[in-house]
């Protein structure tokens, strides 16, 4: 399958991405990686695999229709069947939205439904919650919504400041998205109403408690 990825700066999950993409046996390919940032450090990540890359900056645009049109215009021509966003920090809307619609992905850090939005980790901490993680789920109109396709969990420490459990989450984010990509280019994702249903037995036994029982 052949994907897009949309970034804004690092590409730390686009490097996830990347490095899963270089096995010979992993079913995806990135075609394009486009970022709304001119400078952003994923693109020399992209660069050094020798994968194409474009700059639409935002700014340049007089709405957000005609911005989201040119992103359309280059993945299109780059033959992309999958979009990625990877830390795209722009909202996106509906004809973009409507254009990959089932076929427009997002990896949000935290479980959803929780904690939607910005300052995540700083909201988990505040909530006092004792699992946080990360969610690669369909993007659809309403922010941080749509059928999630895979979770990850990782436990919350007493001594956490919102860096350090950024940081673990990151961790699990970076093999959360391979795996959930995976099983898209494997045509084992199908989507019932408001739910992401994945095809074979893929789910743990054991279960994540914290604190440790
Ligand atoms: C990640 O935490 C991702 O979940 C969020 O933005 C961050 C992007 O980081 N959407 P990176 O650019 O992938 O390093």
């Amino acid at each position: 399958m052949r994907v897009g990825a949309l970034i804004s700066g690092r590409g730390s999950n686009l490097q996830a991405l990347i490095d899963a993409c270089a096995a010979a046996d992993y079913p995806a390919e990135i075609g394009l990686v486009v970022s709304n940032q001119v400078g952003a450090q994923g693109l020399q990540r992209a660069e050094r695999a020798g994968i194409a890359t474009t700059t639409v900056p935002h700014r340049d645009f007089d709405t957000r229709a005609a911005f989201e049109a040119a992103m359309t215009g280059q993945l299109e021509a780059a033959g992309v069947e999958l979009v990625c966003c990877a830390g795209f920090m722009r909202v996106l809307t509906g004809a973009f939205i409507g254009r990959w619609r089932d076929r427009l992905i997002n990896i949000h850090p935290s479980l959803l439904p929780a904690f939607p939005g910005l300052d995540t980790h700083a909201c988990a901490l505040a909530a006092g919650v004792k699992l946080h993680g990360c969610s690669v789920h369909f993007v659809r109109e309403e922010v941080d919504a749509g059928p999630i396709i895979g979770q990850a969990a990782v436990a919350v420490r007493a001594d956490d400041t919102p860096e350090s459990l950024a940081a673990r989450v990151l961790v699990a984010e970076h093999r959360l998205y391979p795996a959930c990509l995976r099983l898209l280019a494997e045509g084992r994702v199908r989507i019932a109403g408001d739910v992401a249903r994945i095809e074979g037995d893929v789910a743990p036994e054991a279960p994540l408690i914290n604190p440790v029982p």
